[in-house]
């Protein structure tokens, strides 16, 4: 049986990148992460880079990457979604990266990283992972396979709370809520010995619906970028 957290990510990406498109104004997908996009001229990549975006969905990230990158580079897009696959292939083409970007569906809590990275991001994905083991595990497996001055560029959704109709707010359906306090913990724990060029923490709301009933999903960013010394 798919977990409530599991099957809610899949309702709510599948509804969602049906209706919304890429730099269209009106969704979170209008424009990249400017924290992401920031990280992008950190990367000093050799002749061709790897890049893995984890829970790529359609290219927000993926296709500024591919641009920020030496030719022969390559670009992972993973995402569990077959439709994000689909739709971050098309989207690779429309923008002229086709050759670069290489759309992968996969589950990253399984996905191994079997070439040594020069960039890893992961935009909102390791809170969909099924639990904190899983996490830790895969977040030391991307570090092995990290490059030696390589990046990490991760965004945590945490503390996410739903508002509904009336007011009524309750914790937000996730495969594995976290909290801003534990996060940070975490991240100081397992980055320890990595360069921290940028750290920071925002929070955010939008306006979603189930099933055409109106909610609010408030959540809060943790943000890091570092590099493996
Ligand atoms: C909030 S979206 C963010 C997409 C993209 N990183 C961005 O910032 O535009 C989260 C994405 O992660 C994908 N996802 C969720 N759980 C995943 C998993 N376990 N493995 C791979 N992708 C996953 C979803 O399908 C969705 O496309």
């Amino acid at each position: 049986m798919i977990p409530p957290g599991r099957q809610e990510t899949l309702r709510y990406h599948r509804d969602f990148y049906a209706h919304h498109q890429l730099n269209v104004p009106g969704s979170w997908l209008h424009r990249p992460s400017p924290f992401v996009l920031r990280a992008l001229p950190r990367l000093t990549p050799p002749a061709a880079a790897l890049v893995v975006d984890l829970g790529a969905g359609v290219g927000r990230h993926a296709i500024p990457a591919a641009q920020a990158v030496p030719p022969d580079s390559r670009v992972l897009g993973v995402d569990l979604l077959p439709e994000a696959a689909k739709i971050l292939g098309a989207n690779a083409v429309a923008a002229g990266f086709g050759p670069t970007i290489r759309p992968v569906v996969a589950d990253i809590e399984n996905f191994g990283i079997n070439a040594a990275a020069d960039l890893v991001i992961a935009c909102s994905a390791l809170e969909h992972l099924s639990g904190r083991t899983a996490i830790e595990r895969v977040v030391r497996e991307w570090q092995g396979t990290t490059k030696v001055n390589g990046l990490h560029c991760l965004v945590i959704g945490v503390d996410r709370t739903e508002v509904h109709p009336g007011g009524v707010v309750r914790a937000a359906e996730v495969e594995c809520p976290l909290s801003r306090v534990e996060v940070e913990g975490l991240l100081r724990r397992w980055y320890s010995d990595w360069d921290w060029l940028e750290h920071s923490v925002g929070g955010y709301g939008v306006a979603e619906d189930r099933d055409g009933v109106p909610y609010v999903l408030n959540a809060v960013c943790v943000r890091l970028l570092a590099r493996r010394t």
